[in-house]
């Protein structure tokens, strides 16, 4: 599954206002290491995140990223979605 997948199957509550279709920039994280395990950017995961706020050369779409299992991630949540982990505790 993406990194909204397995974060959130571990009680970890990343904002996902579009239900994890690629129609919003609310997942955006920044992937610290092991980026490149991850699936490649689509366009529409590019064109969404151009949105997201804080974006950085590291940013992905959690919903959109799917990491290949080879390495362990190190995956950032950016301080303006850690609200919704806050209110899920
Ligand atoms: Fe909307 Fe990821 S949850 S783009």
């Amino acid at each position: 599954g993406s990194i909204l997948d397995i974060a959130l199957a571990n009680g970890i509550d990343i904002d996902h206002s579009c239900g994890g279709v690629c129609a919003c920039s609310t997942c955006h994280c920044i992937v610290r290491e092991g980026d490149n395990t991850l699936s490649e950017m689509s366009d529409a995961e590019d064109y969404q995140l151009s949105n997201a706020p804080g974006l950085t050369l590291k940013s992905r779409l959690s919903c959109q990223a799917v990491p290949d299992g080879t390495r362990n991630l190190v995956v950032e949540i950016p301080s303006w979605n850690r609200n919704a982990v806050r209110e899920g505790h």
